[in-house]
């Protein structure tokens, strides 16, 4: 298999984690006889600084040509001034806009042994296997008009959550496929005891159920869902939302793992182009220490082998060579907790490792 792979590492940690998950991936392509073609974009920050734009065409165009493309992450202190002309984080927006990857998958797997680096009681944690359907394109983050203007002599901000039934049947009806091939359980959530573009979705995702009667369907509002997911986490299969929920709820689901640093992420469209990007931002606080976990960015480039290039085979080993990896004791120091523990590019090379020998 011969396959273009796009890499955007962007700011803060997102060099260091791009790097060693380009590593990894150059392991699976000598042991499986694959040709990966690699070629580096600017995105976020550094696009801003070098191009003063955060997604330069240049960008998109390399994305567009690839057959998948692996993310970093974007942002940082030094782009963080309220009244900048334009942010890092407008560079991913655009790009999940540019390439219509309206769907991000966000699977939360527990890794055997490091049940105690959660802050949760191992008994919460038995049986938690779930994943976010987040709706990537739409709802507030996206919905027009938004700004910022002086009403009533007040510095004022708005935005506006819509989402057009369209919008939502395509991410629950995805939903509903991802759970088919797992637990056929949805919790669609939304907040349709107050927000009226919640009440659409919740009257849409019921539509789906109809129609989708194989698969158990139940509604939560948001507030409650952010309870149970650390009060009752194995009680969730698949999790529906829309944009803002998804974010915040997934980084929550992060804390069952263990870290955040171990959360991969698919952005999905129409096609077999997508964006992997693990669910962690730019980590200002360890940028440039060589500390990162560099796991969840390489799980993400599984995500991309089995989702854009059908390497099912070569996904499951890595997954299970991190498996593996986290079995012999090895830790980044999110997860070692004080302990002894390895560094980006080291965690990475004990990855290698055990995929040339596995
Ligand atoms: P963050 O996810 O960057 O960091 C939150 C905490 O988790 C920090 O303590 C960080 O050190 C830790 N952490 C994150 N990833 C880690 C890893 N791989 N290994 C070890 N520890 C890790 O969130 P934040 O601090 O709220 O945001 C920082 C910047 O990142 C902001 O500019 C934000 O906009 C951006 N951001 C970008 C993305 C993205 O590019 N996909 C996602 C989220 C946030
Ligand atoms: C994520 C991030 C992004 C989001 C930001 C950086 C735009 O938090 O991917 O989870 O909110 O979607
Ligand atoms: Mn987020």
């Amino acid at each position: 298999m011969k396959a273009k792979i796009t890499l955007l590492p962007g700011d803060g940690i997102g060099p260091e984690i791009v790097d060693a998950t380009r590593q990894v991936l150059e392991a699976i392509a000598s042991r499986s006889g694959h040709t990966f073609t690699f070629s580096t974009h600017l995105i976020g920050g550094i696009a801003i600084d070098e191009t003063g734009v955060p997604l330069p065409d240049d960008t998109i165009v390399g994305c567009r040509s690839a057959d998948a493309v692996l993310l970093g992450a974007v942002g940082g202190p030094k782009w963080d001034d309220p009244n900048a002309r334009v942010r890092p984080e407008q560079g991913l927006l655009g790009m999940r806009k540019a390439l219509k990857l309206f769907a991000n998958v966000r699977p939360v797997k527990l890794f055997r042994g490091l049940e105690a680096a959660s802050p949760l009681k191992a008994e919460r944690l038995r049986g938690v296997d779930l994943v976010f359907v987040r709706e990537l394109t739409g709802g507030i983050y996206f919905g027009q008009p938004k700004g910022k203007e002086t009403r009533n002599g007040l510095r004022t901000g708005f935005d506006t959550m819509v989402y057009d039934e369209q919008e939502i049947r395509r991410i629950v009806e995805l939903a509903f496929q991802v759970a088919r091939k797992r637990g056929g359980h949805v919790t669609s959530i939304d907040k349709a005891n107050v927000l009226a573009t919640m009440q659409v979705w919740r009257e849409i995702a019921t539509e789906v159920g109809r129609e989708n009667a194989d698969i158990r369907l139940d509604h939560q509002l948001v507030d409650s869902a952010a309870m149970r997911l650390v009060t009752d986490p194995s009680s969730f299969d698949v999790i529906v939302s829309g944009n803002m929920f998804g974010d915040i709820l997934s980084d929550e689901g992060a804390v069952l793992t263990g870290s955040l640093g171990l959360l991969p992420s698919a952005s999905l469209g129409e096609g077999t182009l997508g964006l992997y990007e693990p669910i962690h931002g730019s980590a200002p606080d360890i940028a440039g220490k060589g500390i990162a976990n560099p796991l969840g960015t390489i799980l993400s480039a599984a995500m991309l082998l089995r989702h854009s290039l059908n390497l099912d085979e070569d996904a499951k080993t890595i997954e299970d060579v991190v498996q593996k990896v986290l079995d012999s004791g090895l830790r980044t120091a999110d997860l070692s907790g004080g302990q002894r523990s390895l560094g980006t590019t080291e965690m990475a090379g004990a990855v290698v490792n055990a995929i040339e020998a596995a």
